[in-house]
């Protein structure tokens, strides 16, 4: 376990993130909305189910359009999620028990209230004050080039004056001009802000944006693609593999310039300046691996997000070329490699694996492959507990991408979190009523508390992984042999480990060794859909 009285740790290296959305976690209020006391208090989950580091979603002030990611002021507690007190005692209660804490950050573009986008509304067309965004004029009535938002629509709105502001996202998320200097020393601000109060690292929203190019010109589209930001994907459910594959042929404009990465040098000499302990992961949804690279080069950012790794398909083959290519990349600049299932942008890995039953075999078996790896896992609240993505009935649906397209958005997995009892609201909060997106009901078999008490439940399998973990974790080196089992079976040896993942679909022989632990029951072969970890 990477100490956390070392200040000379890059602890990062090889931890176990837990991703909290805040809205969804634990709420102390009861006014249905998870907030900063709710997550302090359920803190001991945490350091029982035996992870690093907490993530925390954006608590920032905001009109909350984006649920957070549309900040109006960067250095202030919403007061539905608590006040900046409640801030330092969440961090101070984590690290009390051993939890680091990575805060997000959100560069790309603030909230429509925000006191900058309300000074620029307010000022004329060419003024500094518009000029830390992107207003342009247009000549024939139509929006000033053909960007399209990634939550769908036109990425450009108008404002009275006859002016248009650009925004990647919803059109109350404006996006600033990082060519203006204003920004990036607020930016710097933000983060000096946040270090003082003792946070341990940074999330950095959409870390390919920031610049576009400078022109703002169109966007080239070949005849069969459909006009638009990608930013990886439009929504959670058309995140197919092979939309990573393809998107290097995509001419787009609007991210991963060469600029940002500039930005980065500077940040990470402010995190230096904080103390070796600081560090900053990218959600960077790049090209190629080796655009991913770029982020981590040694003065830049210390980890970027590893969406190949969500993005895999169930196959031994995919797995294993995705672990081949991310190893060569992070090792081409000396980093640490990241492996992530799920988060609050896409469907819960359960459901992406078929759900039920099976879905659920499958997403256990794949996590314990993804903790053995070399590198950091990212888990997102409620993995642990097995939860599948919720069908979320329209007039529950609260994703701005749902509102401007009217698809199916994000809400399924943003669903809050059953703690115990055996009905509506399952502890989440005091009182009785549904939390701001309704729970099933169907999930009293899901509670912490329920699943706290079986040994062969999710909850339990987790806390087995990360414990056994512990023990190899840090000293089992960076070296992954990918082993040849058969054309089913995902096979590598790292140090002492040998790990086993049957994707087919009958039982394979298991290799020698003893086996530390599996992802599901085992009886001398490994069945189909389970994984397993062994000493030799
Ligand atoms: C990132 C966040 C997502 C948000 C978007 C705009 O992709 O993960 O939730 O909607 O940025 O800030
Ligand atoms: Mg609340």
């Amino acid at each position: 376990m990477a100490d956390l009285n070392d200040p000379t740790t890059d602890w990062w290296r090889h931890a176990v993130v837990y991703q909290v959305y805040v809205r969804s976690f634990a709420d102390s209020d009861g006014d249905g909305i998870g907030d900063l006391p709710g997550i302090t208090a359920r803190l001991p989950h945490l350091a029982d189910l035996g992870v690093d580091a907490l993530w925390l979603t954006p608590f920032y002030t905001s009109p909350q359009h984006d649920h957070g990611y549309d900040v109006a002021d960067y250095k202030d507690v919403d007061p539905l999620f608590g006040k900046l007190d409640d801030a330092d005692d969440l961090i101070a209660r984590a690290h009390e028990l051993g939890l680091r804490v990575i805060v997000d950050v959100v560069p790309n573009h603030s909230s429509d209230e925000h006191e900058w986008f309300r000074a620029a509304l307010a000022a004329e067309p060419g003024s500094p004050e518009r000029a830390r965004y992107l207003f342009r004029d247009s000549e024939d009535g139509n929006p000033p080039n053909n960007w399209e938002s990634v939550f769908g629509g036109p990425a450009w709105t108008q404002v009275d004056d006859g002016q248009w502001y650009l925004h990647l996202f919803d059109s109350t998320q404006p996006d600033l001009d990082w060519r203006n200097p204003d920004v990036p020393e607020m930016f710097e601000g933000v983060l000096r802000f946040w270090l003082d109060r003792g946070v341990d690292g940074f999330r950095i929203d959409v870390a390919h944006g920031l610049f576009k190019e400078a022109s703002l010109r169109d966007q080239v589209l070949r005849e069969d693609e459909p006009a638009g930001s990608s930013h990886g994907r439009t929504d959670a459910d058309s995140r197919e593999p092979k939309e990573m594959v393809e998107r290097d042929a995509r001419d787009e404009p609007m991210w991963d310039q060469p600029e940002v990465h500039e930005v980065y040098r500077s940040w990470h000499r402010i995190l230096d300046e904080a103390g070796p302990d600081r560090m900053a992961v990218a959600e960077a949804w790049t090209s190629t691996v080796e655009s991913m690279a770029a982020y981590i080069r040694p003065d830049e950012l210390d980890q970027t997000f590893n969406f190949a790794w969500l993005l895999a398909e169930w196959s031994a083959e995919s797995f294993a070329e995705v672990i081949t290519d991310t190893l060569a990349s992070v090792e081409s600049v000396d980093a640490s490699p990241t492996w992530v299932l799920s988060n609050h942008d896409v469907t819960r890995h359960v459901t992406r694996y078929g759900g039920g039953e099976q879905g659920l075999a499958r997403a256990r078996a794949a996590t314990l492959a993804m903790l053995a790896l070399p590198g950091s896992s990212y888990l997102y609240q409620g993995e642990e507990l097995g939860l599948e993505q919720v069908d979320v009935a329209p007039e529950d649906r609260q994703d701005p991408s749902y509102l401007r397209t009217g698809e199916v958005g994000r809400d399924g997995c943003r669903v809050p979190i059953p703690w115990g009892g055996t009905q509506a609201p399952y502890d989440f909060g005091p009182g009785s009523a549904q939390p701001w997106i309704p729970q099933p009901d169907d999930w009293a078999a899901l509670t912490v508390e329920a699943q706290a008490a079986d040994p062969t439940s999710t909850l339990a399998f987790y806390r087995d992984a990360l414990r056994i973990r512990r023990d190899f974790a840090w000293t089992a080196g960076d070296k992954v042999d990918v082993l040849d089992l058969g054309q089913d079976v995902l096979a590598f040896r790292r140090g002492p480990l040998t790990v086993v993942l049957n994707c087919g679909t009958t039982p394979v022989e298991l290799p020698e060794g003893e086996v530390l632990l599996a992802s599901g029951p085992i009886d001398g072969t490994l069945p189909a859909d389970t994984a397993a970890w062994l000493r030799a």
